[in-house]
């Protein structure tokens, strides 16, 4: 065999054997991208669920992903899809993204909007915006996860969830399925969760006593973990969450934990 051809070889059962390697095995990062109700929450209007899903040593939450994977909150308060990258705060994520792609990492970036995108544009407004960070964020060997907007805990007299994010939930849906991305539907989950628990245990989780949008740390605790296990679901035996299972008994079977 010729040298040249036993190179052409060695460097083909390389890559092969790189492409092959199981994506269990290949190490992940996360990327957060979203409002307050993914940000991490250290002022009065902000706390989502980012820092119970990354973990975070300010609020002392626990992490839901495993040690030694990077979990980059770049969520930010009062963000629309159209202010994150006018702010550049997006400019901020793509770094995180490139970083770790560079390192040879599976990144999946969460993409979660809608709280303030309801007051300034019709659903299609976000969509389209999405649908552009979308493409941005695969250009750059990102992995975009789409995920509904977390439930405000407002509740009508009979104990049902006062939905206006409806709308910006079903878009989300909608550009998921049109580009193909994972969906993570925690404004479903969310709503169910609480409806069930309550409106006094709901309320117990609300940053401040009459803010019922934003998370105190038990609330991102709870929905860390929500996010966490519906990521499980969507990448069985995929990623590194660690599983949390009185957590989630309590979760799935509509208790309070607090
Ligand atoms: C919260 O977000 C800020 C701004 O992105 C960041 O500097 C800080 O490290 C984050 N804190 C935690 C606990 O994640
Ligand atoms: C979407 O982005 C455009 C700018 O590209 C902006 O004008 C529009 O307001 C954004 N929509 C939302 C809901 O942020
Ligand atoms: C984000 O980065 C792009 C490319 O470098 C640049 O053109 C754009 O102006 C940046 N956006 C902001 C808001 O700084
Ligand atoms: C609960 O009340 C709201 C507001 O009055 C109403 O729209 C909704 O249909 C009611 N739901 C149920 C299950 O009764
Ligand atoms: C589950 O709910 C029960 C009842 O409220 C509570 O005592 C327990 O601490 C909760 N478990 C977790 C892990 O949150
Ligand atoms: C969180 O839950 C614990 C245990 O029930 C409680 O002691 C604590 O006060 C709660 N924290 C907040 C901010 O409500």
């Amino acid at each position: 065999m010729r040298t040249t051809s036993f190179f052409v070889l060695v460097v083909a059962s390389v890559i092969i054997s790189v492409l092959a390697l199981p994506s269990a095995t290949r190490p992940k990062s996360f990327v957060l991208i979203g409002d307050s109700t993914t940000a991490n929450g250290t002022t009065p209007n902000s706390g989502g669920w980012g820092n119970g899903f990354c973990g975070s040593t300010i609020t002392g939450n626990i992490a839901s992903v495993a040690a030694g994977t990077p979990c980059i909150n770049t969520a930010h308060n009062g963000a629309t899809t159209g202010s994150f990258v006018a702010d550049g705060f997006f400019n901020i994520s793509l770094a995180a993204i490139a970083s770790e792609v560079a390192k040879g990492r599976r990144t999946l970036v969460t993409i979660q909007f809608g709280h303030n995108d309801m007051k300034i544009a019709p659903p299609e407004s976000m969509g389209a915006n999405m649908t552009a960070m979308i493409g941005q964020i695969r250009s750059i060997g990102g992995e975009p996860v789409l995920v509904t907007s977390l439930t405000r805990r407002t509740f009508f007299a009979n104990g049902t969830i006062q939905d206006a994010l409806g709308p910006w939930a079903d878009e989300t849906i909608q550009i998921s399925q049109q580009q193909k991305t994972h969906l993570l539907d925690l404004h479903a989950a969310s709503i169910k969760y609480v409806e069930a628990i309550g409106p006094d245990a709901a309320h117990a989780l609300n940053r401040l006593p009459d803010d019922d949008t934003h998370l105190n740390v038990n609330g991102t605790t709870v929905f860390g973990r929500m996010v966490a296990d519906l990521m499980t679901q969507s990448f069985p035996l995929e990623l590194p969450i660690i599983p949390n299972p009185p957590l989630t008994f309590n979760i799935t079977h509509g208790i309070p934990s607090f």
